[in-house]
């Protein structure tokens, strides 16, 4: 294929990432923008509320699992396609609800498991197209998780104040269907043994044959080194989920207006969604595992500055921006890593066990962090707990080794 028809062409899998993430960061991460009316209608509290979000994060991360061993055997358009139709039952029927459990099924495990079915596919059809720059095309696979929210909160806020929240479940969940339906079908993996043309990997034998092959999934999962990168997702993950929705709390409580509180919270959700570029282009260059040591390490200090900077507006916002930039990090960062050490043929399978590390943070992660707030009376025994969790992926990061290549 002539150079510049490939480079569009092979843009067309990163266009199927980014909408796909952006269906997915409108399901999770506005979630906020629920509470008030539904509190308001049927007077359920916060931890109530909350629970259907966990339930969400709980079957997203869970199927991810099947969705990537699915999308290695059958390939990813089908798997987001299938996705797309569940999301959308899901997310629109979660209008119509009336009782707790009709919402706790609805949305959390409908919508939660469509969602799962759209998200790990492109994370591991990308960057078979782009094998010279893996990271930075994971990051577009991941990116809309970040812009997802950021379309979603305003427009949602806007419909529920003028219209209702039924509505927001039924109109977005056919525009969240209709755009994963649009990813579903600009994904399809590359044929076998396709690489760019003039690129050759560093590691090659002769004719420009990797002397080494993949490890296949189960060689993987028996593999220390994949459950060590389980353990520093799930600390990663259960830290950031655990702090996220209370910074702005933190915030009011030390004093700080509601505006300067909020703002805490964008700084974070912008730093999160630019990182996911940003981190794979640094992770390409300078190496996927150190960019691991420096984001854990930034992010342990990060959580031990965020209880003292919370009477200062600006300081809220550094640390907050800090804390968005090495969360939404990860997600760049954990594909691309899996994807070197046990290679790119069984990438579904094996990222999407290793997502489910996620799933179990976040359904956990915001729950734990409220119940220590409750019973310890102060923001800082979550923090301090997320801080010791950041602290054990850096040693992960310490310890861990590139597993050795396999002979061909
Ligand atoms: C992410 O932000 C879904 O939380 C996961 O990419």
């Amino acid at each position: 294929m002539e150079k510049g028809r490939e480079r569009y062409y092979r843009i067309i899998p990163l266009a199927g990432g980014v909408l796909g993430s952006t269906t997915c960061g409108a399901l999770l991460y506005a979630w906020s923008v629920f509470i008030r009316p539904l509190n308001a209608e049927f007077g359920w509290n916060r931890a109530d509320i909350a629970l259907a979000f966990a339930i969400a994060c709980l079957f997203f991360g869970l199927m991810t699992f099947p969705a990537g061993k699915l999308s290695d055997k059958i390939g990813p358009r089908s798997v987001v396609m299938m996705g797309a139709f569940i999301l959308g039952a899901g997310f629109i029927s979660s209008g119509f609800i009336n009782y707790k459990w009709q919402l706790y099924l609805s949305y959390g495990v409908v919508a939660g498991f469509g969602g799962g079915l759209i998200y790990l596919p492109p994370i591991a059809t990308a960057p078979k197209w782009w094998p010279d720059r893996r990271a930075l095309a994971t990051g577009f696979s991941v990116v809309g998780l970040g812009l997802g929210s950021f379309v979603m909160a305003p427009v949602a806020t806007y419909i529920i104040d003028n219209f209702s929240w039924r509505s927001v479940f039924i109109y977005g969940g056919i525009v969240m269907s209709a755009m994963a339906f649009i990813s579903s079908l600009c994904l399809k993996n590359p044929p076998a043994g396709w690489m760019p043309a003039g690129w050759k990997p560093k590691e090659n034998g002769g004719n420009n044959q990797p002397a080494y092959r993949d490890y296949t999934h189960e060689e993987t999962m028996r593999m220390p080194q994949f459950w060590l990168l389980w353990a520093a997702y799930f600390c990663g993950a259960f830290a950031g989920l655990m702090v996220i929705g209370h910074i702005a709390g933190h915030g009011t409580d030390s004093g700080l207006s509601s505006m300067e509180a909020a703002g805490a919270a964008s700084w974070l959700a912008i730093t999160n969604a630019i990182s996911r570029i940003l981190i794979g282009g640094i992770a390409d260059r300078f190496g996927t595992k150190l960019s691991f040591f420096i984001i854990f390490s930034l992010q342990t200090a990060a959580m031990l500055l965020l209880f003292p900077s919370g009477k200062l507006y600006w300081a809220l916002w550094a640390v907050s921006a800090l804390i968005g930039w090495n969360y939404g990090s990860m997600f760049t960062l954990f594909p691309a890593i899996c994807l070197n050490y046990f290679g790119a043929r069984e990438q579904g399978s094996n990222y999407g066990l290793l997502f489910t590390a996620w799933g179990i943070a976040g359904f956990s992660g915001p729950f734990v962090g409220g119940y220590l707030k409750d019973t310890s009376g102060t923001y800082l025994a979550p923090f301090i707990v997320a801080a010791v969790m950041v602290g054990i992926a850096v040693f992960i990061f310490m310890i861990i080794k590139e597993p050795e290549k396999m002979e061909a």
